[in-house]
């Protein structure tokens, strides 16, 4: 039996009976888009995360436009944001018609560089778009000190990061607007696609209601170019069943995170996460140092244990930002993290019997070489 990186089945295996009542719930009521069951996930979710408003949307990718648009950002605008992620983050910033900005991670760690992204600010910064990647929260207040003198606002992008925090407050409520993905394989993952917009402000949350809806703001009224960004009413009633367990779920990542950790901890050629309080571990991902990711990743695949490289090229290298004419090396940080980084399988079905057999495979290859 392989490791793998995900296993949903054996994951919500326990959660079976709730899921089909919630199925049989939505099924007798007949109303699949929008309805109760989205605003009682969108309740529940809102008071999981202490934030004000909470908006079901149709993926994680359309949270972030959607966030983008609601907070006019758009033409003539620069978006900073940073140069190692998925590319669904400044994918949103061309979205919007705006020209995402990419900052360098520092040296060590995988979330963007704060004082980069400051010396990178210009009169045209109109947003900030940090993420939260892995499910690290990243060092926020610097940004939103900045943004608030620049005049722009802080979308922060946790589509990996359901749950984490920063200090006692949960990531997406502290910037202008949080964008989540329920992706399945994501921390809070639901059964298709789906996301969620956060935000504590009553203007914004109602901009994202009408954007979500085709710009929507009263019967047979119109205001502005959104688009069909709705959640289904079966998923958030499936996802509401997930909520109740995403506690469990973390505990179990952190838990996996930490024996990995610990036993990782001082081998030579290996730079494993650091302690970090508020992280949900998304992903826990190494940074294989002297040019041996790849080795290292098809001894663990020879041994049964999966693993999976996010990312192995940097945004700004991308064809899709081409136009913005970047060149290898303008990114050190970000190219060095692309070539290092190795995720381990760190669902939370992981058994301790799976983690050992992980850790034997890490171990054997830095001892045999
Ligand atoms: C950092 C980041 N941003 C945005 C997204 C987009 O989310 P979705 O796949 O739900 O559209 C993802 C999903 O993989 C992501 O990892």
């Amino acid at each position: 039996m392989r490791v793998t990186m995900l296993d949903l089945p054996r994951q919500l295996a326990a959660l079976a009976p709730a899921l089909r009542a919630a199925f049989e719930r939505v099924l007798a009521d007949g109303r699949f888009v929008g309805g109760p069951e989205v605003a009682r996930f969108e309740q529940r979710v809102a008071a999981r995360l202490s934030v004000p408003h909470a908006l079901g949307v149709s993926s994680g990718s359309d949270a972030l436009v959607v966030a983008l648009s609601a907070l006019d950002v758009g033409a003539g605008h620069e978006v900073l944001t940073s140069a190692y992620s998925f590319v669904a983050t400044a994918e949103s910033i061309l979205r919007v018609g705006a020209r995402p900005v990419f900052v360098d991670l520092p040296p060590d760690g995988f979330n963007l560089d704060a004082a980069a992204a400051l010396a990178a600010l210009t009169p045209r910064t109109r947003a900030l778009l940090p993420v939260h990647l892995f499910g690290e929260p990243c060092a926020l207040q610097a940004l939103l000190d900045a943004a608030e003198r620049a005049g722009a606002v802080v979308v922060e992008d946790c589509a990996q990061a359901f749950g984490a925090t920063l200090g006692a407050r949960a990531v997406g409520t502290l910037g202008a607007a949080g964008a989540f993905s329920f992706f399945p394989a994501k921390v809070l993952g639901g059964f298709g696609d789906g996301g969620l917009v956060t935000t504590a402000s009553l203007s914004t949350a109602t901009r994202v209601r009408a954007l979500r809806q085709h710009g929507r703001t009263g019967p047979e009224r119109y205001e502005a170019a959104g688009g069909n960004y709705r959640l289904d009413a079966l998923q958030a009633a499936l996802l509401d069943v997930a909520l109740e367990h995403v506690d469990g779920f973390i505990a179990a990542r952190r838990q996996s995170a930490r024996e990995y950790a610990q036993a990782l901890a001082g081998l030579g050629g290996l730079v494993v996460p650091p302690p970090s309080e508020g992280h949900v571990f998304g992903c826990f991902t190494l940074r294989v140092l002297d040019g041996r990711r790849d080795a290292l990743a098809r001894h663990l695949s020879e041994r049964g244990v999966e693993t999976a490289v996010y990312y192995p090229t940097p945004l700004p290298l991308q064809p899709l930002f081409a136009a913005l004419g970047h060149r290898a090396g303008e990114f050190p940080n970000a190219e060095r993290a692309a070539g290092e980084a190795l995720s381990l399988p760190v669902h939370p079905a992981l058994t301790a019997s799976e983690r050992g057999r992980v850790l034997d495979a890490v171990l054997e290859f830095f001892r045999s070489r």
